[in-house]
Parts: C-alpha cells; sequence; structure tokens
C-alpha cells in the first residue's frame, strides 16, 4: 500500500496538481515510478497570458522554475513577499525554493489578473495529500458536477470554465471555501475541506476545457429542451390585478429570479424563478402574454406574463447575453458568450432552429471565435425582417433575414474593436453600436450594411438599450460611459455632438420615453455610486441630481412616462420617482439584489440588447 501512495505522491509531484488530470487514475503507471524524493523540480510555463499549471503541489524543498514562453515580458511576484522574480523577458526563466510549507499565491506584476498557487506539503511524501491523492477532476466530477455539470458547462450552478471566471482567485476561494449565503453552494470549508483542497479546485476550474467539452450545438440545445407547465392547462385570463401593458420586469441577480411590478399601482406582484444572472429580456409583439429571458448560464426561458411563471425553458449556450424576438413572434435569437454562436429558435416551442457560428476576421485581421455582444430585431415596416447582432471580437454587425428559411446573413466587417452594447434609430434606419476599445458608437446603414460614421463619444461608450428622442423635428440620442462620468449626446440626422453632461462618474445606463421631458442616467460605477442624472431633452441641461440608496442602477419609465423606477443594487429595494418632480413616490422591498429593469411596454419597441 505504502508503495502506492508513494509512488502517487510522486506523480503529484512531478505533474502538478491541476496537470495531475491525466495519469493519477493509473496505479500500475504510477508504480514504474522512479524513487521517490522529497524535493523535486517543477516547471510553470507562462503562456497565454497565464501560468500552467495554475495550481501546483510539491514537497517541502522543490524547486520551482517559471519559464516565461509568452512574446510578453512578465514577473513573478508573490504576495506575501516570499519571492519576486523581476521583469523575465520572452524565454527568461526565474527559481524559488520551497523551504517552507505553506500555501503560497502569486501573481504577475505586469498583469495582475494572472495567478497561480503553489502548495507545499509539510514533512514531503508522508503527509496526506490533497484529497487522499485522489484527482482533482475525480472530486470535481463527485462533488461539484452534479451542480456544476459533468464538463464544467454549468447546471444548477453556473459555468465553471476559464472564460466566464473573470474574478480573482481569492473571490474563488472564498466561494469554495465558504459557500454562498442564501444560495445552494455548499461551504465545503465547514464539509472539511482543507485550504490545499480548496486550492486545488480553485487551480481545476481555472484549467481550460477541451474543445469538446465546451461543444454545445445543435443537439445539445435540443436535448436540454423541457416544458415547465403544459400551457393547455393555463388560465385563459390573468390571475393577477396588474396592468400588463405597464409591467416592469427586475432582474434579481443574485436569485435567479425576476421581480415583477405593476407601474399603475407600484406593487410588488411576486418573482419569477428565471435564469441566474438574467441579462437579456424580450416582449412577444403579438401578445400581452409571453415574456422571453436569457441570463448568464445560457438557459433561456419562455414566460406566461399571465400567470407570473416559466413554462418552458432550453439551454441555448453555455453562458449568454442578449436576446431579441421578431416581430411576428415567431422567433427569438439569443447571443451566446460560450460558445461563440447566435441560435434562433421557435419562439412558441423553444424548439432550435438554427445555430450560427459567430466567426470572422477582426478589424486587426485576426481570423476569431466570437462572442456575440449584441442583438436586435428591426421592424419589416420600417426597414425590413431583420436580426442584428454585434460581433464582440470580431468586430462586425450581422443581418440575419429570419423571412427566408435558411436565414441568410448579410454582413460588415471593420465595425470597430470589441463591440458591447447598441440601438436603433427611432426609423430603425440607422444602428448605433458601441466599440468600446476604440471609443466609439459606429453608425450603420441597416438597409445598405455600411458603417457611415464613427462618433467618437468618449472612453467605453455604454448606452444599455440607449436613449432617443425627439425634440421640434430633430431626433437626438445619447450615452452614458463604462469609462468616464459623462453623457453624450447627438443629432441622429448628422452624427454630430451636440451636448457632452460631466457626471459623477462610469455609469451603464441612460433611458429616455416620448411623454417625458428628460432623460435619465446612472452612474453606478462612480466613486459614489448613488447617484441619477436628470438631464432636459431640450436644453441639455442637468436639471437634478438624485442621490439616494447605496448603488443605483438602471432607471426606466413607466408605461405612460410618468413614474420612472429605479434599482438600488446593494441596498435590496426598488424606488420609484416622479417623472416631473423626481420626489419619491414608492420604495419597495422584498427584491434581493435588484439590477435591469424591463418595462413590457417595450413589447412595441424595437431595441437593442
Ligand atoms: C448543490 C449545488 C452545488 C454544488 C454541489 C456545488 N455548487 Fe458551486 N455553486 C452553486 C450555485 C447555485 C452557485 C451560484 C451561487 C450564486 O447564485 O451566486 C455556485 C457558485 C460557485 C462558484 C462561484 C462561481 C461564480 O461565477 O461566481 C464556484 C467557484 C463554485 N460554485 C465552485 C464549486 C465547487 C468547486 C464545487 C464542488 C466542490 C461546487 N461549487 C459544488 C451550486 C453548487
Amino acid at each position: 500500500m505504502r508503495t502506492v501512495r508513494l509512488s502517487l505522491w510522486l506523480s503529484v509531484l512531478l505533474l502538478g496538481l491541476a496537470g495531475l488530470l491525466v495519469t493519477l487514475g493509473d496505479p500500475v503507471t504510477a508504480q514504474e515510478s522512479t524513487p521517490v524524493s522529497p524535493a523535486t523540480n517543477v516547471t510553470i510555463s507562462i503562456a497565454n497570458m497565464a501560468f500552467a499549471p495554475h495550481t501546483v503541489v510539491v514537497a517541502t524543498g522543490a524547486t520551482i522554475t517559471w519559464r516565461n514562453d509568452d512574446a510578453v515580458p512578465h514577473a513573478v511576484h508573490s504576495l506575501e513577499g516570499w519571492f519576486e522574480s523581476g521583469e523575465l523577458s520572452a524565454g527568461a526563466s526565474f527559481e524559488w525554493q520551497a523551504n517552507q510549507p505553506g500555501t503560497f499565491r502569486y501573481r504577475c506584476a505586469l498583469h495582475p489578473a494572472m495567478e497561480g498557487v503553489i502548495i507545499v506539503m509539510p514533512g514531503g511524501a508522508i503527509a496526506p495529500l490533497p484529497f487522499d491523492g485522489q484527482p482533482v477532476e475525480n472530486v470535481y466530477r463527485d462533488s461539484c458536477g452534479g451542480c456544476h455539470g459533468p464538463h464544467r458547462e454549468g447546471a444548477t450552478g453556473p459555468a465553471l470554465i476559464p472564460e466566464r471566471l473573470t474574478g480573482t482567485d481569492e473571490q474563488y476561494f472564498d466561494v469554495i471555501k465558504n459557500g454562498k449565503p442564501g444560495t445552494v453552494m455548499p461551504a465545503w470549508g465547514a464539509l472539511g475541506m482543507s485550504d490545499e483542497e480548496v486550492w486545488a479546485l480553485v487551480g481545476y476550474i481555472r484549467s481550460a476545457v477541451t474543445a469538446e467539452e465546451v461543444q454545445w450545438e445543435m443537439e445539445q440545445i435540443a436535448d436540454s429542451r423541457e416544458v415547465l407547465v403544459d400551457e393547455s392547462t393555463l388560465p385563459a385570463a390573468p390571475t393577477h390585478d396588474g396592468n400588463l401593458d405597464n409591467l416592469l420586469l427586475v432582474t434579481e441577480r443574485e436569485a435567479r429570479s425576476i421581480a415583477v411590478f405593476d407601474g399603475d399601482t407600484h406593487r410588488l406582484l411576486g418573482h419569477i424563478p428565471a435564469s441566474y444572472r438574467a441579462h437579456g429580456y424580450a416582449f412577444d409583439p403579438t401578445s400581452d402574454r409571453w415574456a422571453y429571458n436569457v441570463g448568464r448560464d445560457g438557459w433561456l426561458f419562455k414566460i406566461d406574463l399571465y400567470t407570473l411563471q416559466a413554462v418552458a425553458r432550453v439551454r441555448v449556450g453555455l453562458d449568454s447575453r442578449g436576446l431579441a424576438i421578431s416581430d411576428d413572434g415567431r422567433y427569438v435569437i439569443v447571443g451566446n458568450y460560450i460558445p461563440a454562436t447566435a441560435v434562433i429558435l421557435d419562439a412558441k416551442t423553444l424548439e432550435p432552429l438554427q445555430v450560427i457560428h459567430t466567426d470572422g476576421t477582426d478589424p486587426d485581421g485576426n481570423f476569431v471565435h466570437s462572442r456575440v455582444a449584441i442583438t436586435s430585431d428591426v421592424a419589416p415596416s420600417l426597414v425590413g425582417p431583420y436580426f442584428l447582432i454585434g460581433l464582440k471580437e470580431a468586430g462586425q454587425v450581422w443581418r440575419i433575414d429570419y423571412s427566408q428559411p435558411d436565414f441568410p446573413i448579410e454582413r460588415v466587417e471593420n465595425v470597430g474593436r470589441i463591440l458591447h452594447d447598441g440601438f436603433l434609430s427611432p426609423d430603425n434606419t440607422r444602428f448605433y453600436v458601441a466599440s468600446q476599445k476604440d471609443n466609439w458608437m459606429a453608425v450603420i446603414d441597416v438597409a445598405t450594411m455600411t458603417v457611415v460614421e464613427r462618433i467618437s463619444t468618449g472612453k467605453t461608450p455604454h448606452p444599455g438599450s440607449g436613449a432617443t428622442w425627439e425634440v421640434n423635428g430633430t431626433v437626438y440620442g445619447a450615452t452614458v460611459h463604462a469609462g468616464e462620468g459623462k453623457v453624450t449626446i447627438w443629432d441622429l440626422s448628422n452624427n454630430q455632438i451636440v451636448a457632452e453632461i460631466p457626471t459623477g462618474g462610469p455609469g451603464l445606463f441612460i433611458r429616455a420615453h416620448p411623454k417625458n421631458p428628460y432623460i435619465w442616467a446612472d452612474s453606478v460605477f462612480a466613486e459614489q455610486p448613488n447617484r441619477i442624472y436628470i438631464i432636459d431633452k431640450q436644453t441639455f441641461e442637468l436639471v437634478h441630481v438624485i442621490e439616494e440608496g447605496i448603488q443605483t442602477l438602471h432607471p426606466e419609465f413607466t408605461a405612460d412616462g410618468r413614474y420612472v423606477y429605479v434599482s438600488d443594487w446593494q441596498g435590496n429595494v426598488v424606488r420609484v420617482y416622479d417623472g416631473l418632480t423626481f420626489e419619491k413616490v414608492a420604495e419597495i422591498g422584498g427584491v434581493t439584489t435588484p439590477t435591469g429593469i424591463f418595462s413590457t411596454e417595450r413589447r412595441l419597441e424595437t431595441l437593442g440588447h
């Protein structure tokens, strides 16, 4: 028994825990290994802006070598001051001898998002191994796979793949060790997992999954489709007394649910369990009954607004963002981050009809698999029966004709770098898309699919669903910025900027309503993130600043334009303000981490995002 154990230990030493997935399952191979020595050498490659493996487990006395296999310089920096490589140019190496047991975290001093962990076991070979030598892959499969999916693709819990995990190691260590209160994510520390084991899992979820594992094509989508409520059993009339033309749906970001408010009476009508971090909403233009919602775990829900429940769901991807519905209510399109696809579905049944691979050449000439940043639909009566999608990395906008059986695509390239969100002109002839790296709003002629202008608005424009309005025959558009505190307004007829209004800091959302004389913008990422800026549509003057709550965002008008709803994300309330006097008329609790607000009035609007 002891030899097996020692040999296993050696494999761990040689491979590092994250790399150990391959061989440890086979004790025979392990037994044939060379004799055990408590100290050994491990090389960590710095490549593609990451440390590989992310987590290594070594015995006391081991020598760790970092080798820079990237074209750019890096620098290994111990968070607790144990080692410091200084700048390592391409090809250079750095060594550190691990003489002390413990968990040693480090990052690249030049690229702080690159992190790694070294676990140094005390006493060499006799120390108990993390998970008693079981491969971390098996531990994942047994303890986590049930909720996070056998291939880390996500299920009850979100996908645990590097493309999605943009937080720090510390955050993920904390979630795994201490759980997530208010959710089903267990506290594994309390269940007996050691800190080393938790680090090993952080390393594992940071490791790449193979292409096969992230595959999510027509077959997987179709297999995931589920009817939750038989529609033939649904009542013919609404079971609540809210005004269906004036409902406000509020994403409860950390609670996997949607809070529904009646915009006439400002009552909370209920909560609809739905997707993880619900991101996109669409309302059936042909009926007041159906809404659609997609979240960051890739589940698309069909929601019955009469009974406030989801009736069907389908998993369109592993990480999804926006969606749009065709004017005839027949098709829904969802844009995915993972994999790089857009999916067209039958809106009635949620059957997938087409998976579009969003690959293309970016503005720098590189071929990329591109996330889909924005989805929108164009009114057939105005321009044509089209969906528009924006390819984030590829910097292209595609126009998909949904009236044709094979959904033909027209493309416009070189729109900008890192496309994000945007909106249509009221007549649908122009599509305004934020290029966050080039700091402009690109203007696309939807009929000819050409870029007609690039408006340099400011740092990292982020219009959300945008704001457009008309004053004396002139139509204006506006955006806030995720990179600076400013509202930029331009004339849609000539794309000239007419006003730039400073705010307290970066914001995400700006809204206007035809029946309200003001535009409302948040500054949710400002140093003081609880201010809403109210600007006159005609004079572009800042007329009022609401300062209330903890972190406030996403102002949205009720259908008549009289009231404005604002979420307080950290304050767990939604506030309602009078749209003319700016007085608070209601403060509604009973919501968890409210963020995006979407009005059923959008049913008749064509919108991006
Ligand atoms: C019973 C279901 C369940 C099990 C088992 C489970 N998780 Fe989770 N986990 C969740 C849910 C649900 C969330 C999302 C919580 C929230 O809403 O923020 C989550 C969140 C996480 C997150 C944070 C992800 C993010 O993007 O913020 C990590 C990391 C994580 N889990 C890792 C693990 C690991 C590792 C295991 C196994 C040791 C595990 N989980 C087991 C349900 C589970």
